[in-house]
């Protein structure tokens, strides 16, 4: 059997190495490493995939969550809400621009901020609300999306994780509408990361901004290039934050193959969910009925047994596993506020106690998915209590 990986990028690699290898030597051969045409034609490959008018190609998907904040024209002491169950960027920037950040509970199922949370979290200083797009399914962005309107509230998706997940809006209870939107595509702007475990992965660091708003649009181009719309005249204070043209050379190479990478994904998810169905213990990811899941992440809610003790297990048999996360943000050293104690939002402070990830990749084959079910079936099995 392959050796089991979290992610596995070398094999993925050989498998599409010629046209990796291709873009890559193009940049060198060019020599136009910043800003160059393999900037512009995956920019523009990845607005037609998205179906967004405007894409916006960043250093990295934290920064892309900083330069849309600041593109919002917020002041010091607005608040803004995100769910206190995410990765810590989703509120670092909030936090670095002096915003205020105002942390909400998540669903038990989808792991996704909680609707009711939001509404009860509105004060008359809330500017905005980050969704986040958790394990690579959206959040409910239809009620999300109300809300923003009754309160006059921008929406900034962190679709970091989702890159290619789709949500739909309801007709009726239970009737489906062909596809509306794609995930990052349906608030005022949307994020996204190139980090190279995403789903969408270069090779170091890379995001991107999605909007469909022109003015948004110029101003957060201008916000990534120092301020500056005319070269060395600076309308404001900005940053410096490039996708670099080697590192959307791979991405250009890769985003043909992410309706195959997002199916044996899903393919690798349901052989998971077939495996633990009906497992009191081993809970599945629950689904959000208006959006699909592309999984970033295969999380497992495991009950009744001490998850440590089960991905060290699982260790000792070779299946890596990994937290994700394990405090939640209101319980974090450097974001402690009177506002928060332990308790508060308890769904998020059970998660982080009995969430675990499985291996979830687009190389994984039958024997590895079959000896990491059998092996989490087992190691629950002796462990639980
Ligand atoms: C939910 C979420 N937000 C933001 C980020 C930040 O992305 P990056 O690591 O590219 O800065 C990540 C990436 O790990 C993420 O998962």
């Amino acid at each position: 059997m392959k050796k089991i990986q979290m992610v596995d990028l070398q094999t993925q690699y050989q498998n599409i190495k010629a046209d990796i290898d291709r873009g890559i030597a193009e940049v060198i051969e060019s020599a136009a490493f910043i800003k160059g045409p393999a900037v512009n034609a995956f920019q523009q490959h990845l607005e037609e995939y998205l179906g967004v008018k405007h894409v916006i190609p960043v250093g990295n998907g934290t920064d892309a969550l900083q330069i849309a904040l600041m593109a919002l024209g917020l002041k010091p002491g607005d608040e803004v809400i995100t769910p206190t169950f995410t990765f810590i960027a989703t509120a670092e920037v909030v936090a670095l621009l002096g915003l205020t950040p105002v942390v909400v509970d998540v669903d038990w199922d989808t792991m996704n901020i909680s609707v009711k949370g939001i509404r009860e979290a509105i004060t008359p200083k809330t500017k905005a609300i980050v969704p986040v797009h958790l394990f690579g399914q959206c959040a409910d962005m239809e009620p999300i999306m109300e809300i923003a309107r009754e309160h006059n509230l921008f929406v900034v998706e962190d679709a970091c994780q989702a890159i290619g997940a789709k949500y739909y809006d309801t007709i009726e209870p239970g009737t489906l509408k062909p596809c509306k939107r794609i995930a990052g595509t349906i608030g005022d702007i949307g994020c996204t990361s190139f980090f190279p475990s995403k789903n969408l992965g270069c090779y170091g660091d890379g995001g991107a901004i999605f909007t469909n708003n022109d003015e948004l649009a110029a101003q957060m181009r201008a916000i990534a290039n120092h301020g500056c719309i005319v070269r060395y005249h600076h309308d404001f204070v900005g940053v410096n934050s490039r996708l670099d043209s080697i590192q959307a050379a791979i991405l250009d190479a890769k985003l043909p193959h992410m309706p195959k990478y997002i199916t044996a994904r899903q393919r690798a998810a349901a052989y998971y969910d077939k495996a633990f169905e009906g497992n009191e213990h081993i809970l599945t990811p629950g689904h959000c009925k208006q959006s699909n899941h592309v999984y970033h992440q295969y999380t497992l809610r495991l009950i009744g047994v001490d998850r440590d003790a089960v991905k060290a297990q699982l260790a000792e048999r070779g299946i890596p596993s990994m937290v994700y996360y394990p405090v939640p943000l209101h319980m974090q050293k450097a974001y402690q506020d009177p506002r928060y104690k332990k308790g508060d939002f308890p769904v998020a402070e059970r998660l982080a106690a009995c969430v675990l990830s499985l291996p979830m990749h687009t190389e994984l084959d039958d024997e590895q998915l079959e000896y990491i079910t059998k092996n989490v079936i087992e190691a629950v099995e002796t462990l639980k209590s």
